[in-house]
């Protein structure tokens, strides 16, 4: 399992491209268009939203039921893929994913609109109201396509609803049935060949001694039930999350690596500790690229948080970690790493808190780590970094007491160091 340790953007796609080379079958467990993996393989840059990073090796890429999926995005996404020369016949749909349907896309962007100062800073691709509207079961799954009547009948029990929110509440433009039931019509002939029973197809492929990778989109922070609501996604972001946005019992995990970057980054609103002040963040954030796969939108960038991260460490149970973008940290003489937050009342705690009010006014408590000064991207072994940058990984896994198995020292795919 791979699984985002911090708020998202960790580099799980590239992480994911590595271990797909060795894998046959590559999943993805949760998300939906608002996820944006980027993988730079032989000076090509893929950017990817629904389909599981495996995509580029040819492997059997499953997109599970933890999943929304919004049609027109995903068919964007396989002509692009097909177009650029990747074999896309390996992609299998889970029947039971919901669709993220316009009236979605059009109630995330207004209610944003509405929050003004309030917002969440969602990625208004729809996200949150299709997730809602699942729980609510008011939601259209995938094989409700193949039953035009079916299909027309959801559409217009939804858009009922739907319509009166877009209108009155947000005046802004109803959305018109017939129009809906015939684009979703569409849909459904280009769908039709991928969808398949997804949970049966991984269960079958773990009996038959097949490697499995479980890729998750956003990240730990983000996750609805661990994270930091409300400023979160709306899916279970966490590798609890893999088993049930798969259908895969938890015993047959054998290795969950966590993705975290060198240092921190987090789109949208939300308290943030570590977010660094002056004019070192916008030097991160040039230095690391740092700005939104999906949107654009510029990624504020913070100190590594080990308070995070050991939050990360327990709710995901990771067994390793991948520590990507440490080259981004090259030029910088000291690098302060967050060890323990400071709280409203003096204390000082190692453990991430569990009250929203206590996280918001935490204090970082830092630890200055020297810098190493020089640019690593030509090692190719850990043996080969400058002893600071050894020191950095070498503190992070004590802190942490969990093993750092990956380094990241540049975003081509290449360049990663295995321990
Ligand atoms: P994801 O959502 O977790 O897959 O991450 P994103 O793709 O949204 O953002 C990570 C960015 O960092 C991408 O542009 C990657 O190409 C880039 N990247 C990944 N690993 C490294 C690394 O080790 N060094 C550098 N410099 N860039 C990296
Ligand atoms: P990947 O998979 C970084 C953030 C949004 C917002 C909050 C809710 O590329 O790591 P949503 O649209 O999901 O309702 O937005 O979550 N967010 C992400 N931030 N990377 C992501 O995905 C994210 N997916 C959602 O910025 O704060
Ligand atoms: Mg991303």
């Amino acid at each position: 399992m791979i699984i985002g340790a911090q708020w998202g953007d960790e580099g799980k796609g590239k992480i994911v491209d590595l271990l797909a080379r060795d894998s046959d079958v590559v999943c993805r467990y949760n998300g939906g268009p608002g996820a944006g993996h980027t993988i730079v393989a032989d000076g090509a840059t893929f950017k990817l939203k629904h389909m599981p990073s495996g995509i580029l090796w040819g492997k059997e890429c499953v997109i599970g039921s933890g999943c929304v999926v919004d049609p027109a995005v995903f068919i964007d996404e396989l002509d692009d893929l097909a177009g650029r020369g990747v074999s896309i016949d390996v992609v299998r749909l889970s029947a039971e994913a919901h669709m993220v349907m316009p009236w979605h896309v059009a109630l995330d962007q207004a209610s944003e609109r509405r929050l003004g100062k309030l917002q969440i800073g969602t990625t208004r691709r729809g996200n949150g109201p299709a997730y809602a509207d699942k729980a609510y079961r008011l939601g259209i799954r995938l094989q409700d396509l193949f039953d035009p009547k079916i299909l027309r009948q959801k559409i217009e029990v939804a858009l009922a609803e739907k319509n009166i929110w877009l209108e009155r509440i947000y005046g802004v433009e109803p959305l018109e049935l017939e129009e809906l039931a015939e684009r979703y019509e569409g849909h459904a002939q280009r769908l039709r060949p991928f969808l398949a029973d997804t949970s049966l197809l991984v269960d079958r492929a773990l009996k038959d001694g097949r490697q499995v990778l479980f890729e998750g989109a956003h990240g730990t922070l983000l996750d609805i039930d661990h994270g930091t609501y409300p400023f979160v996604t709306s899916s279970s972001t966490v590798a609890g999350g893999a088993c049930t946005g798969i259908g895969i019992g938890p015993t047959r995990i054998d290795r969950v690596i966590g993705i975290a970057k060198a240092y921190v980054t987090r789109v949208g609103e939300g308290p943030f500790p570590t977010e660094i002040k002056g004019a070192d963040q916008e030097r991160v954030r040039e230095l690391g690229a740092e700005f939104g796969t999906v949107t654009g939108r510029e990624r504020r960038c913070g100190w590594l948080d080990l308070v995070a991260l050991r939050y990360a460490v327990r709710l995901n149970g990771l067994t390793s970690l991948a520590l990507t973008k440490l080259d981004v940290l090259s030029s910088f003489p000291e690098l302060p790493v967050c060890v323990r937050y400071r709280l409203r009342d003096g204390t000082e705690t190692a453990d991430f808190p569990a009250s929203q009010s206590d996280f918001h006014h935490a204090e970082p408590v830092y630890e200055i780590l020297a810098g190493w000064g020089e640019p690593i991207d030509d090692a190719s072994g850990f043996a080969e970094l400058p002893d600071p940058a050894r020191r950095y990984t070498e503190f992070v896994e004590r802190e942490l007491n969990v093993p750092v198995e990956l380094i990241g020292t540049g975003a081509e795919r290449e360049r990663v160091l295995t321990r």
